[in-house]
Parts: structure tokens; sequence; C-alpha cells
């Protein structure tokens, strides 16, 4: 077998191919794989077509396949984007492994995944469908954790219309990049960085998880709500601090995304009415993350408003959000 660093591939071939590793390979239906795929043809230093999706393979081309794949020779187009990402997105770690996906392709792989999850998880908010998506989570925050600057591609996947699963995703990716990019160079080495990260995330994603026990009918409601809509509204927060307590869920970053979101500096928040240096760090985040989110999708009763103009708001709204995070949310949205 040739070592695959002797194999001379052009410049620029990867601009429209996927080179695929043998863990990618193994991930596809060994027989009828989910799209076509090439081969690099050393001698005329060209792709041609190995396998064209609708045929099946043998067991010998399987097995020669696997041993092309092994010399890096064997490429997938990335014209077949769409089905490629559907594919790993449900394999997440395969993510880690491919070296060939650019940031912003990674990034609809995590959205994609991820809302996958999370639909899964507030249709049934039980603890097996919760640790698939712990999972998927700690996929997320592993791929960030080699490099903080991964979570600017990741912020721009968000939906454009409101669901439950959509916002939670929203709120997961916006907030990871708030909160990353926050932190001083020595955030990395500090003992429960990387766990303080990962429960952030899976606080932001289960945030609205009260959500869930409010009748659609109520949630989805285009004109004003009656007081005990209302109250069924507002009751979320406590419902889901309940249920994470019900799902044996006991950490604390998680705890307060769920209980402190709809907390405000100026106490006109909710259930508490916390104020100003009653309301946690990570309780702050989760409430700018979650306006912010929930102003830049398209409702039933809203449209859809920029990110810029979303943020500036609650920068206007200094009262009730805290200037420093609401801030740093601009920056990033401006690139800066
Ligand atoms: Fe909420
Ligand atoms: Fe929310």
């Amino acid at each position: 077998m040739r070592d695959r660093t002797t194999i001379d591939i052009p410049a620029g071939l990867e601009e429209e191919y996927y080179q695929i590793n043998p863990e990618i390979l193994h991930s596809f239906s060994k027989f009828r794989p989910p799209l076509n795929i090439y081969r690099f043809l050393e001698p005329v230093g060209r792709l041609a077509q190995y396998y064209k999706v609708g045929d099946r393979l043998t067991k010998e081309q399987t097995l020669e396949l696997a041993e092309l794949v092994s010399q890096g020779v064997i490429f997938v187009s990335r014209a077949d984007h769409a089905v490629y990402v559907k594919h790993i997105s449900y394999q997440l770690d395969l993510v880690l492994l491919d070296k060939h996906l650019t940031e912003s392709e990674i990034a609809d792989i995590f959205q994609i995944a991820l809302t996958r999850r999370m639909e899964a998880f507030f249709d049934q908010p039980v603890r097996l469908v919760f640790d698939k998506v712990r999972e998927d989570a700690l996929v997320l925050t592993e791929y960030v954790w080699e490099d903080f600057h991964r979570t600017k591609a990741l912020a721009k996947r968000l939906h454009g219309v409101h669901t439950l699963a959509a916002h939670a995703v929203n709120c997961a990716l916006t907030g990871l990049h708030l909160f990353v990019s926050g932190q001083p160079a020595t955030f990395r080495e500090g003992r429960t960085a990387r766990t303080g990260l990962d429960r952030l995330v899976l606080g932001l994603l289960l945030h609205d998880l009260g959500m869930t026990r409010v009748p659609a009918l109520i949630r989805d409601k285009t004109k004003p709500l009656l007081p005990d809509e209302m109250q069924k509204i507002r009751g979320h927060t406590l419902s889901g601090y309940e249920m994470l307590a019900r799902l044996d869920i006991k950490f604390p970053e998680m705890e307060r995304c769920v209980a402190e979101h709809h907390e405000r500096l100026d106490g006109s928040g909710y259930p508490q009415k916390l104020t100003v240096g009653g309301i946690s760090e990570t309780g702050l985040l989760a409430g700018v993350v979650d306006s912010f989110c929930a102003m830049i999708t398209k409702r039933i009763h809203a449209e859809a408003m920029e990110p810029l103009v979303a943020a500036k708001k609650l920068l206007d709204d200094g009262r009730r959000y805290p200037a420093d995070l609401v801030k740093r949310l601009i920056a990033g949205l401006a690139g800066k």
C-alpha cells in the first residue's frame, strides 16, 4: 500500500470535492453509499466517477473502496453537500474527524444535528433523550475548545423562523459565541472551564424546557394573552426548573439558565423579580441571548428584526439588560 502523503493531489481539488477518510466511509451504508463517489486517478491527475448513487457496490468493490480510502484517493463532490451534511449530522462526532470540511459547513452540520436533537427532546423530555442532547453538545464544545474563533461561524448559522427547538439552538450558538468572546486568554487553563462551558451550552439549549408544559394554543396565540394564559407562560421558568430536578440534572449553570433567563436588572423580570447583584452571570447572559434570539426570528406575532437593530434595542434598554454583555454582542455582530 502506498503512503497517502506520496500521492500528489492537485491544488484546488478540495474546492470542489471532499476527501473521504476511513471513519466517514465506515459510517456510510456499505453497499449503497448515499452519494456519488469519485476516485482520483493519479496518472492523469483527475477524478473519475467510482460509484453512482442508486447503484449497488459488490462485496469486492466495498473492499477495494476501503483500500482506496486509506490511500487518500476517494472523494465526494461538494455539490452533494446537502446529502453529506445530513449524513454527518446523524453521527456528529464525525465532524471532529473530518479535516476537509470548512468552518461554515461544520456550522451547518451542528445546526441541523442539534435542532433535530432538541425537537426530539422537546417532544419527549426524558433522561434518555437528554443524554443524546448532551452527547451532541459535548461534540460542539470539543470542537470549539480547539479554537474559540470557531464560534463566530456557528453564531452565523441561526434559524430565521421560530420554533421551540430552533430558538434553543439559536440561543446555544449565540450564547457560546458571546461567552467565549469575553474570556481572557487564561480561561482555558482553569480546571473547571471546560465543564462550565459544557453546562452553559446545555443550559442555553434547555432554558425554555418548561415551555413544553405550556399548551401550544397559548404559546402560539396571536391575540393578546388573557391573565391566566400569561400566568401559564410565566410559569415556564419554574416548571422548567422542576423538570430539571426530575431529570436528575443538578448542574448550577443549567439551573440558572432555566430559572433566571427572564430576570432583569431593574427587578421587572420574573419569577423572583431579582435585581442587579441577585442575578448570576450565567442568568444575565442567558437573558440577553434569549431576548436577542427571540427578536431576530420570525414569530407568529412578529417579524424578524435585523440582528444589529435587535441588539441596539437591548442596549437602549440598559435598565434591564447589562450593557457590557450587550456591547460585546454588538461588537461580535459588527465582526470586531
Ligand atoms: Fe423563556
Ligand atoms: Fe427563550
